[in-house]
């Protein structure tokens, strides 16, 4: 028991890594926002870490004056709300789990405060939703130190509603679940990561993206003025769930990328239909979507799929065999600016020759340096226990190590 020697010690310390998340259906709009209860399930491809993750550890120490959290080496403000509410729940569970009195090392250290450091391995810049990864993590972290292993998708999810899904790998519901307390408002995996290895990600990162509107203030005002959104939580969404997990569990990428993309504009068309409206996708967001449908024209069937979430960033879904020619296109399409930046990161991608009619039918309107870069990886697992003590963002003094 990681807890049990540790009031001996001075200092017990928990490292975790965990993984981000794209829904293939959307997650947009809560029925309660303190306990951030969906107003319909969702589905998601849990990404691998090699390419994106974030790490936390989490430290309690008789020593520490004050809980304080440091993110990607930055002391930021631990009060948050959401930040509170993971480190509660966690906390009560570990209680709840020792019973009243055996415990008591597990006791002594839930009375001490804890210091927390997170990074991510991949530029905040960059726009990918970084806070399903990070309040995963979190939790995941915090579980570790405390030995608590209970179900913990329902902690991470009053971190942010999409950190669910990303306490386990491959591919992930987040049930919206009935009760008012929020206690069925669970993720669980639809298949392991193992089940599709032909199945790629492109992550496009755009240039120039201003900031967004936050989801969490987004997704309110379409509920209260989306009648658009409402039909898709009664009506769309079950539908779709259902359709979706069995694309998944037949491995069928034709039904798969056809619903992954109809799914991610209809989550922009609520947000149109929000008022006043909500855009997320830009220009170029929309240059990719018509790339993406040019080129499945050209081969008759679905090759690529697009998804979009609060931001303009492109994620396409494709299979291994896809993967050197799309991103030939991609080159084609969007020219990188010659400025020593790698343009395809990740996971390797090998070269491709495209043939005159490929380029003629799909490369119509290149924009030179519209995409910063292009990061190739594929579904992964969840949560992971980092084991190696080198490995932690806290040094023996409870203080973020400098970082290299
Ligand atoms: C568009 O999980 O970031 O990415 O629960 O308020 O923290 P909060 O919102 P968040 O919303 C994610 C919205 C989305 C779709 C999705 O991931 O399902």
């Amino acid at each position: 028991v990681p807890g049990a020697m540790a009031a001996e010690r001075a200092l017990a310390m928990a490292t975790c890594t965990a993984p981000v998340n794209i829904a293939v259906i959307k997650y947009w709009g809560k029925r309660d926002t303190d306990l951030i209860l969906p107003i319909n399930s969702s589905l998601s491809v849990t990404l691998h870490q090699d390419q994106l993750k974030t790490t936390t550890t989490a430290a309690a120490s008789r020593d520490f004056a004050e809980d304080r959290l440091w993110l990607n080496g930055e002391e930021v403000d631990v009060g948050h709300p959401r930040v509170q509410a993971c480190l509660r729940e966690v906390r009560r569970l570990a209680r709840k789990r020792r019973g009243s009195s055996e415990d008591t090392a597990t006791l002594g250290l839930l009375s001490y405060k804890v210091h927390i450091a997170s990074e991510n391995n991949f530029p905040t810049a960059a726009g990918l939703a970084s806070s399903a990864a990070g309040y995963a993590c979190l939790v995941s972290a915090l579980a570790r130190l405390y030995g608590v292993e209970d179900e913990l998708s329902e902690v991470a999810r009053r971190g942010s509603g999409s950190a669910c899904r990303s306490m386990w790998g491959g591919f992930v519901q987040w049930q919206r679940g009935e009760r008012p307390d929020g206690t069925d408002s669970l993720a669980h995996q639809v298949a392991p990561e193992t089940h599709w290895p032909e199945l790629r990600v492109l992550v496009l990162v755009v240039s120039g993206q201003k900031k967004p509107v936050a989801s969490t203030v987004g997704m309110q005002t379409s509920v209260e003025t989306s009648p658009l959104l409402k039909h898709r939580a009664e009506v769309v969404v079950p539908e779709r769930l259902a359709q979706m997990i069995r694309h998944i569990r037949e491995r069928d990428f034709e039904g798969f990328g056809q619903l992954a993309m109809r799914d991610s504009n209809q989550f922009h068309a609520t947000c149109l239909d929000t008022f006043p409206p909500i855009f997320y996708l830009n220009d170029l967001s929309r240059h990719i979507i018509a790339l993406a449908h040019r080129y499945n024209a050209h081969h008759g069937h679905t090759k690529v799929a697009y998804s979009f979430d609060a931001g303009p960033n492109a994620v396409i879904f494709a299979l291994a065999d896809t993967v050197d020619e799309f991103v030939e296109v991609v080159r084609r399409s969007f020219p990188p600016a010659a400025n020593g930046d790698q343009f395809v990161r990740g996971l390797p991608v090998g070269l491709a020759t495209l043939p005159q009619e490929l380029v003629a039918a799909v490369v119509t309107e290149p924009v030179p340096g519209a995409v910063q870069y292009i990061l190739h990886t594929k579904p992964g697992p969840g949560p992971q226990l980092v084991d190696d003590p080198s490995q932690h963002l806290l040094g023996a003094d409870g203080l973020p190590r400098r970082r290299t």
